[in-house]
C-alpha cells in the first residue's frame, strides 16, 4: 500500500522532536509499508535536499540508539521531500495537489501539526484544492482548541470537509505502551473485572509529574497552563482507560463510546467543589537534580505576574453504578520531583484484621506508565526469619509487591507512542484515536475550573521546583483520609 503523509508544520517543533523520530523508527523497525513518502511543509525556503539535511543534523539530539546510521539515514532520506508553503494562500494548495497527484498514493495522510488556529483555514483550502478525497486522513494534533466553543467551531469546520472516520485526533498518552497494556490487563484478563469497583476500591491516583519546566514554550503555555495541556486530553483519557465499561467489541466507536460515557458521568463542579476539590499551582524557582532552576515567572516569554498553572491537583468521581463514591484523584505538573507517570488503585482493606500489621495496609495495583512501563501488585506476607521466630516476636505481615517490567519481558525496543499512533494513522486503525464528542465533553467538565480561576483573586499557589506540588494538594487528598502514594 502506497502512502503519502504530509506533514503541516514540517520544521516545527513537533516534527523534530517527536515525529520524524518516529518515523523513523518505523522505518528501521520495518512496519512502515514500502512505498511511502513524508512531505515536511513549512514557509521556509528550502530545498529536499536543504531539508533532508536539516534533518539529518536534528537526529543528533536523538538518544543514541534511537539515532540511524549514516546508511541508514541514506535510506530514510529518500522517502523524504519538502514543499514550501504559505498556509494562506490558495494557490500553494494546488502547488501540493500537483506534487501528490504525480504519485496518487493509495493513501493520503495530512498531519497538522501546526498551530490550531491554522487548521479551520488549512481544512478549508484542503478542500477547496480538491485534497479531501475519500482517500485522505486528517490528523490533528492538540490542543484542540482553548476552550468548549473554539474546539466545536474546529470539529465543526472539519467536519464540514471529512467524515468522522477520516479524523485522527491525537492525544499522545493513548499510544503508551502501558495505556494499550492497562486495556490489555483489563480487558484481556478476567482476573480483575470483578474486582474493579466500589465494592473493593477505595480511591485510584493518576499522576503525570514532570521535572522540565516550560523550556521555550513560555509564551505558548501562558495562554494553555496545565489544565488545557494535560488535565483536559491526557489525564482525562487516563481516567477513562481505567474507569470505563468493558466495551462490546475492540472497534474505535466501541470504544470511544464507553469512553465517552465515562466523561458524561464526571460528577458535575459545583461552587464547594470547585474551591475545595480544586488545586491550582504555580513552580517557584528551586532546585532539579541539585542544580538551582528559575520559576515560572522568570522563564521566557512568561509574564512576570502571570497566574498561569504549572500544576493542577484535583478530586472527581465518576457518577455510575460501579463507581460511585470512589475518590479519582488526578495531579500533573511541571518542575516537580521528577518524570514520572503512573496510576495507583488503592483496593480496600480486609474487612477483619487478625494480623498485626494488616490495620491500614491494603492492596494496591500501580501501574507505571514512565519512565518505566510496567504493572506492580503490592500485596501483604509473612515475613518472620528464623531469629525473629526464635524470640517469638508476634506474626507479623511486611509488605511485598510482585513487578512485571515490560521492558525486561518484551525488550526495551517496544513501539514507541507517536511511531503506534503514526502506523495506525496509516493502518486506518481509529481505536487510540479521540472522537469529536469526547473531546467537547472533556472541554464541558473543565471549563467551570477555568471560569472559577479567571474569578478568583487568589491566584496559583507556589510551589518551589523540584518538590511534589503546594501542600494544598497533600491537605485535599487528606480530607478522604488517604494520601499520595508517595507519602505512604
Ligand atoms: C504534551 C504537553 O502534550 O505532553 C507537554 O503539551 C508535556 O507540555 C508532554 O511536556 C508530556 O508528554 P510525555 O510523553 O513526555 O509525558
Amino acid at each position: 500500500m502506497s502512502f503519502d503523509l504530509v506533514l503541516f508544520g514540517g520544521t516545527g517543533d513537533l516534527a523534530w522532536r517527536k515525529l520524524m523520530p518516529a518515523l523513523f523508527q518505523a522505518f528501521r523497525h520495518g512496519s512502515l509499508p514500502e512505498g511511502g513518502r513524508i512531505i515536511g511543509v513549512g514557509r521556509d525556503d528550502l530545498s529536499g535536499e536543504q531539508y533532508r539535511s536539516l534533518i539529518q543534523a536534528r537526529f543528533d539530539k536523538v538518544d543514541l540508539a534511537k539515532r540511524p546510521s549514516a546508511e541508514e539515514f541514506a535510506r530514510f532520506a529518500a522517502l523524504l521531500d519538502f514543499v514550501r508553503m504559505d498556509l494562506s494562500k490558495p494557490e500553494d494548495y494546488i502547488h501540493l495537489a500537483n506534487a501528490l497527484q504525480s504519485r496518487n498514493a493509495d493513501t493520503v495522510v495530512m498531519y497538522l501539526a501546526t498551530a490550531p488556529s491554522l487548521f479551520t483555514t488549512v481544512c478549508e483550502q484542503l478542500a477547496a484544492a480538491k485534497l479531501n478525497t475519500p482517500h485522505t486522513r486528517i490528523v490533528l494534533e492538540k490542543p484542540l482548541g482553548h476552550d468548549l466553543a473554539s474546539n466545536r467551531a474546529i470539529n465543526h469546520t472539519v467536519r464540514r470537509f471529512f467524515d468522522e472516520k477520516q479524523v485522527f485526533r491525537i492525544d499522545h498518552y493513548l499510544g503508551k505502551p502501558a495505556v494499550q497494556n492497562l486495556f490489555a490487563l483489563r480487558f484481556g484478563n478476567a482476573l480483575f473485572e470483578p474486582l474493579w469497583r466500589r465494592e473493593h476500591i477505595a480511591n485510584i491516583q493518576i499522576t503525570i509529574s514532570e521535572d522540565l519546566g516550560v523550556e521555550k514554550r513560555g509564551a505558548f503555555y501562558e495562554t494553555t497552563g496545565a489544565l488545557r495541556d494535560m488535565v483536559q486530553n491526557h489525564a482525562l483519557q487516563l481516567l477513562c482507560a481505567i474507569g470505563m465499561e468493558p466495551p462490546i467489541n475492540s472497534h474505535a466507536d466501541a470504544i470511544r463510546d464507553e469512553k465517552l460515557k465515562v466523561l458524561r458521568s464526571l460528577k458535575p463542579w459545583t461552587q464547594e467543589s470547585l474551591t475545595q476539590d480544586v488545586v491550582r499551582g504555580q513552580y517557584a524557582s528551586g532546585s532539579i537534580d541539585g542544580a538551582k532552576v528559575p520559576g515560572y515567572r522568570e522563564e521566557l516569554g512568561v509574564n512576570p505576574q502571570s497566574n498561569t498553572e504549572t500544576f493542577v491537583a484535583l478530586r472527581t468521581e465518576i457518577a455510575n453504578w460501579r463507581w460511585a463514591g470512589v475518590p479519582f484523584y488526578i495531579r500533573t505538573g511541571k518542575r516537580l520531583t521528577g518524570r514520572d507517570a503512573h496510576i495507583v488503585v488503592n483496593f480496600r482493606p480486609t474487612p477483619h484484621a487478625i494480623f498485626n500489621s494488616q490495620i491500614g495496609v491494603a492492596n494496591r495495583l500501580v501501574i507505571n506508565l514512565q519512565p518505566k512501563d510496567g504493572l506492580e501488585l503490592h500485596l501483604l506476607a509473612q515475613g518472620q526469619n528464623n531469629r525473629q521466630a526464635k524470640a517469638g516476636a508476634a506474626q507479623a505481615l511486611v509488605p511485598v509487591q510482585l513487578d512485571l517490567d515490560f521492558d525486561k519481558r518484551f525488550g526495551s525496543e517496544r513501539v514507541g507512542a507517536y511511531e503506534r499512533l503514526l502506523l495506525d494513522v496509516i493502518d486506518d486503525r481509529l481505536n487510540l484515536f479521540v472522537r469529536s464528542d469526547e473531546q467537547e465533553e472533556a472541554w464541558r467538565w473543565v471549563e467551570p475550573i477555568m471560569n472559577h480561576w479567571t474569578n478568583d483573586a487568589q491566584g496559583p499557589r507556589m510551589y518551589a521546583a523540584g518538590s511534589w506540588g503546594p501542600s494544598a494538594s497533600s491537605a485535599m487528598i487528606a480530607r478522604d483520609g488517604y494520601c499520595w502514594s508517595e507519602e505512604s
